[in-house]
């Protein structure tokens, strides 16, 4: 039976327990998508925090597809010098460090105008954004692909394609927002065409000895949307082109909020698991040691990401495992209070 502290593979990289810093914007990049002090304090934090692998927050293929003016980005090379330092710090600590690939489409909160699969606005605090065409859809898969280079050149070990939380691939994903009638829309492969082209896109970039991930949400929890019977299915196609781990949220696309308790995107993580024989990491939370636990223990994911925890609790990782009674290797000058 694994166990939170047993070590795992995503493609050909070992990771020395399952626990996974989730993805988390910090909303403190100066406008021109790079690194600052905050990022190098945080990201070096929470790289001394026990978890084998801390995920950089959701960075932009492009301007146009910032979550936010004050997110990372990885459109230009001035952003990798400040991301090198921080994954330099990571590895220094045995800590893996991966990145978010984003482009935020509809959801994009920026003073140029938006793109997305159709000309629906998510709220009425959105711009309404232009109906990509089909060329430029070429150009965006082309960022992703430009991106992962970049991340690659910082040092990054993993890289994850972001295809949730409402934001562009989730757009496409879903038959909610994307009402296309081309090649990009329509049915089940229209739908999933363009993650699917990234996912190439940036497999054929990078080296096969960095793994490529999808983030998925995997419901809607909107009849108009999808469900997890979907979104098992389409991971299974992602995980067939290449993808090396599925990492399952849900929700984000529709103005339906999720019912959220400890564990409750488990089941669709397990609902993936079923489908795909790539690694499957859990999320929303998880920060109980015993319920991470026990999520690794019944087979329901390979690993557990955690978010908030991390932001009340730094060093979430060593006291998870110290309290499951499992071996701690905490920075030398942190021993003594493990002892
Ligand atoms: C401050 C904050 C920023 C977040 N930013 C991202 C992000 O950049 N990418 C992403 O996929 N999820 C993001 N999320 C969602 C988390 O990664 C995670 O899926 C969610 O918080 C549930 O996990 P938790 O219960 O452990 O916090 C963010 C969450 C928080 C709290």
């Amino acid at each position: 039976m694994p166990s939170l502290s047993d070590s795992w593979s995503v493609g050909t990289l070992e990771l020395h327990n399952r626990i996974v810093v989730s993805s988390m914007c910090q909303y403190m990049a100066q406008g021109d998508g790079r690194v600052t002090d905050w990022h190098m304090v945080h990201y070096g934090s929470l790289a001394l925090g026990g978890a084998a692998l801390t995920m950089v927050e959701a960075s932009a293929v492009e301007a146009r597809g910032f979550i936010s003016t004050r997110d990372l980005g990885l459109y230009d090379s001035q952003q990798v010098e400040g991301l090198s330092r921080i994954v330099s710090f990571a590895h220094q600590h045995g800590t893996k460090m991966g990145i978010q690939l984003a482009h935020a489409g509809r959801k994009a909160d920026v003073p140029e105008p938006i793109v997305a699969p159709s000309a629906l606005a998510f709220n009425d605090r959105y711009q309404t954004p232009r109906a990509l065409q089909e060329g430029e859809i070429a150009e965006i898969v082309e960022r992703f692909a430009a991106a992962a280079k970049r991340a690659v050149e910082a040092g990054f070990d993993v890289l994850e394609i972001h295809a949730a939380h409402g934001y562009l691939l989730h757009q496409f994903l879903s038959p909610f927002s994307n009402k296309r009638e081309d090649r990009y829309g329509g049915d089940f492969e229209g739908r999933i065409r363009l993650t699917l082209e990234v996912i190439a896109a940036v497999r054929a970039t990078v080296s096969s000895s960095v793994p490529v991930g999808v983030r998925i949400s995997a419901t809607d929890y909107h009849a108009d949307g999808y469900d997890g019977h979907e979104a098992a299915r389409f991971s299974k196609r992602f995980a067939d082109a290449g993808a090396a781990f599925i990492d399952v949220s849900s929700g984000g696309n529709t103005p339906v909020p999720p019912h959220v308790y400890p564990g409750y995107q488990v089941p669709l993580a397990a609902l993936v698991k079923a489908q795909v024989s790539v690694p499957v990491i859990a999320v929303g939370m998880l920060d109980d040691p015993l319920l991470a636990e026990h999520v690794i223990q019944s087979g329901q994911a390979d690993a557990v990401a955690i978010a908030r925890g991390f932001l009340r609790d730094p060093h979430w990782g060593h006291k998870a495992l110290q309290t499951l009674g499992h071996p701690v290797t905490p920075p030398t000058p942190y021993a003594r209070a493990y002892m």
